[in-house]
């Protein structure tokens, strides 16, 4: 059977998600938005590329989620961009409502099927779909780490003239302003970074990834980076869809890990066919797990602030 992929939020991330999803030919896709036509008109736009690119793909656009039925990983994409100024945090309440709305139709009918979230804020966003789908932990996964890694080991690459592809980083914590770049796990074909570059410039590429989104927003003005997030979704999906077992950093929904508690948070997971099949550990040192647990009491202030209505949101659940 063909794979099924639900795109939700047809903007420039969902779009970018759709265009790579069928590049890579790893499944049929529905695109849905509310904007009556730009997701049919897009997904068909997409599809019309299928004979040139040589891929045998089906898209589908849609404003209801009749289409979306039986998918194997639904990606939300869906809610307002930050505009210059803002930060990922202000989204709060404008995306809680989008996101909420979206997950219910999307996993009425989609029971079964994988949550890949990435509208912000990322890690308040993944609660709030955990909590609407009452799906298990390892199903709600939050595209953050990948990006942010990402960004981190183009710097690395760009500073010492290698290519990006040996470049190993790793990124933990929520997606915002206290995100962790760990330098002491970031290497270059297996050789510390700390060998190859000075402290001074390891600092400066390090700022640069926390502020790696805000860089971009300030450059395009009236929304945020699309072409590396929706690299970064697929690259998700494809590890699940294939049941690859890729080891990926990831917002996982944390229950005790680094001693934090019923909060997403941005760290080392096995990503397979299940989902999230295993969440990594990694030793930190003393001044690392602060700064980790720093990141996460950033998320939780968002989380409290929405605790009465997801709080609502379980019961009605529960009473259904
Ligand atoms: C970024 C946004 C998408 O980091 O969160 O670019």
């Amino acid at each position: 059977m063909r794979k099924k992929v639900t795109v939700i939020g047809a903007g420039n991330v969902g779009a970018s998600c759709a265009v790579r999803l069928a590049d890579q030919e790893l499944a049929d896709v529905v695109l849905v938005d509310v904007v009556e036509g730009v997701p049919q008109g897009k997904a068909l736009d997409i599809m019309q590329s299928g004979p040139v690119q040589g891929v045998d793909v089906r898209l589908v656009g849609a404003n209801d989620y009749e289409p979306t039925a039986n998918s194997d990983i639904v990606i939300v994409t869906a809610g307002f961009p930050r505009k210059p100024g803002m930060s990922r945090d202000d989204l709060l309440w404008a995306n809680y409502d989008i996101v909420k709305t979206t997950v219910e139709q999307a996993v009425k009918y989609s029971p079964n099927a994988i949550l890949i979230v990435v509208t912000n804020p990322l890690d308040a966003m993944c609660h709030v779909a955990l909590k609407v789908s009452g799906f298990s932990k390892n199903r709600v996964i939050g595209m953050a780490g990948i990006l942010d890694t990402a960004r981190f080991r183009t710097f690395i690459a760009e500073a010492l003239e290698v290519s990006f592809e040996d470049v190993f980083t790793l990124v933990l914590g929520g997606h915002g302003d206290t995100m962790v770049p760990l330098v002491r796990y970031s290497s270059v074909g297996g050789i510390p970074i700390t060998d190859l570059l000075d402290a001074e410039t390891i600092q400066r590429l390090v700022q640069r990834t926390r502020d790696g989104g805000a860089e971009i927003v300030r450059y395009l003005k009236t929304g945020s980076a699309y072409y590396a997030p929706s690299a970064a979704a697929v690259q998700m999906a494809e590890a699940i869809l294939k049941d690859k077992k890729r080891v990926l950093p990831c917002s996982a929904y944390l229950e005790g890990e680094y001693g934090i508690r019923d909060l997403f948070v941005g760290v080392p997971v096995k990503l397979g066919a299940r989902g999230i099949e295993k969440i990594y550990e990694v030793k930190l040192s003393e001044e690392e797990l602060a700064a980790l647990h720093k990141s996460a009491a950033a998320v939780k202030e968002l989380v409290d602030v929405m605790a009465p209505k997801l709080a609502e949101v379980e019961a009605a659940r529960a009473a259904s």
